[in-house]
């Protein structure tokens, strides 16, 4: 059985979708729910699963070893940014080598980088006039939204559409192909 950890910091929808791509597989368990924000939705979502959560703050996930320690624990074997807004310390990006993968809601490398996540990057994709958006699948690295892409599936804008109308496109297509490629990458 592999083992994903899906790391978020607020609504968690991707993460719920995924944990429900995989319940019932014996191949591939969503084995826990990590988050750096206490409030955050995905816990509630985590209570209602019954998927264990775990929450950190800034000094332990950027100056201590535990969540790396958790995460080889509990035998994670890929894991899955959905939603997670902070940066991956050296030190797990060294113990989990190309098994760290992000999804970003744009056709990288346009709109992203520091500041351009969730809805922000909707109303600047809008404001741009765009034809089209999409979904980026990338392995994580030290930096913002710069590894190595995967998977991009684009999407068309109609012309004058609004940042709540593209965020539902590019949120399905999320919903749709995150599951499928974490599935390809654990074969
Ligand atoms: C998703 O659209 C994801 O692509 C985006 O945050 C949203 C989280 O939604 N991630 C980024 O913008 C990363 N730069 P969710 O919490 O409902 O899954």
């Amino acid at each position: 059985m592999k083992k994903i950890a899906v790391f978020a910091s607020g609504s968690g929808s991707n993460a719920e979708n995924i944990y429900h791509y995989f319940a019932g597989s014996h191949q591939v368990k969503v084995d826990v729910f990590f988050t750096n924000n206490p409030s955050a939705i995905v816990l509630e979502r985590a209570e209602r699963l019954g998927v264990d959560s775990f929450i950190f703050n800034r000094d332990v996930f950027y100056h201590s070893l535990l969540i790396g320690e958790e995460l080889r624990n509990r035998g994670i074997d890929l894991i899955v940014l959905a939603g997670f807004m902070w940066l991956v310390p050296e030190s797990l990006l060294n113990l989990y080598h190309e098994r760290i993968v992000n999804i970003h809601p744009a056709l990288l490398p346009k709109f992203g980088g520091k500041g351009m996540y969730g809805d922000f990057v909707h109303k600047a994709v809008s404001k741009a006039g765009e034809n089209k958006t999409g979904i980026t699948i990338h392995f994580v690295n030290g930096n913002y939204d710069e590894g190595d892409i995967i998977f991009q599936k684009a999407v068309e804008i109609i012309p004058g559409e609004n940042p709540q109308s593209i965020a539902d496109k590019v949120h399905a297509l999320e919903y749709e192909w995150y599951p499928q490629i974490i599935e390809s990458l654990l074969k």
